[in-house]
């Protein structure tokens, strides 16, 4: 099992049951932190390195926010062209320069892999916050999370719940990753609801069939949203070999208030990785849900904060500490 003090964060794959749930009980002690009901200094003295080499807003800002409200400090750098990265520079070479600075680094880019890569060279923790259409583990760990308080407002569990994951299955990196999460649970009834040719690949597939869990493969969302979580993403366009051929898939399966009354449960709870493409030619998620009560998007980005403040603590040893260095508020 994965004893989180001084180790990398790269893929779900390093977490069995154990550790998700250590994951939460650790991000649910963080909640009043969170809140700022209560303040502490645990990481005072600590820098995050935060190396965002692809765009981002919530990943970056809440890594970023889940450091300061553990009391440690940011230091920052977003995209390739401003880094050393754009003059030739290793991936290696800028892990070994990182580690002289930071006491833990959350990293994003856009090749699969190169979070692994970076990490080779660096001596303080790294947190994968998404490389390329490879893996998003801390945005599993915050959908999971989700699902868990979302299915628990309703007497349910993960155990024999019944997800539709929706739209690009092919690149989405989220679905990749809270799929596999969802393989250390029983029973759960997956409908992976995608167009002809973004279907989720073969080896999440085989993943999910070994565990144990009942799969269906469709097109089309009619009659297939009728499940306890929908789970909704966004035509991963910049993963396309061109943009003509993500244009032949935007705007394909949109979800708004007549479609969820007409083909989800009544209390079907809705998610989304975010960001969502609110242009008119994509709007895979439409506005006139923001007042549903079962949209649950904007629970899982605080959920968000959550799990990074909870990852922090784990891999920097102080998740025991954080209630000895409170301040008064
Ligand atoms: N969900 C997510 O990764 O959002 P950002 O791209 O804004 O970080």
């Amino acid at each position: 099992m994965l004893s989180f003090q001084g180790e990398h964060i790269l893929s779900v794959n390093q977490l069995d049951r154990d550790c998700i749930e250590r994951i939460f009980a650790v991000a649910k002690k963080m909640e009043p932190y969170a809140k700022k009901q209560k303040q502490t200094t645990v990481l005072e003295g600590a820098i995050l390195a935060n190396l965002f080499f692809e765009p981002s807003t919530r990943t970056r800002v809440s890594f970023g926010t889940a450091f300061n409200l553990l009391g440690g400090g940011v230091r920052e750098t977003t995209g390739i062209q401003s880094s050393a990265l754009a003059k030739g520079e290793s991936l290696y070479d800028t892990a070994r320069v990182i580690s002289a600075y930071a006491d833990a680094v959350a990293m994003r880019h856009p090749d699969a892999g190169s979070v692994s890569e970076f990490a080779d060279g660096c001596t303080v923790p790294v947190i994968n916050g998404g490389d390329g259409p490879n893996e998003h583990p801390t945005q599993a760990l915050l959908d999971l999370l989700t699902i868990e308080r979302e299915l628990h407002r309703f007497g349910q569990n993960i155990d024999g719940m019944h997800i539709a994951l929706v739209g690009d299955l092919k690149y989405g990196r989220t679905v990749h990753s809270l799929s596999k999460l969802l393989c250390h649970y029983k029973n759960v009834k997956f409908s992976m609801v995608a167009p002809d040719g973004l279907q989720m690949p073969t080896s999440i597939l085989d993943a999910v069939e070994n565990a144990g869990h009942k799969i269906e493969l469709v097109n089309k969302m009619e009659g297939n949203l009728a499940a306890d979580i929908v789970y909704q993403t966004r035509i991963q366009e910049e993963r396309f070999p061109s943009q003509e051929e993500a244009n032949k898939y935007r705007g394909g399966f949109r979800i708004s208030q007549s479609i969820y009354s007409a083909h989800c449960k009544p209390n079907s709870v809705l998610m989304h990785p975010l960001p969502r493409d609110s242009r008119l030619e994509a709007n895979e998620l439409d506005n006139d849900l923001n007042s549903n009560d079962n949209l649950a998007i904007f629970r899982q980005v605080q959920n968000g904060v959550l799990i990074r403040m909870a990852l922090f603590a784990l891999t920097l040893g102080v998740e025991n500490k954080v209630d000895k260095y409170e301040v008064d508020v």
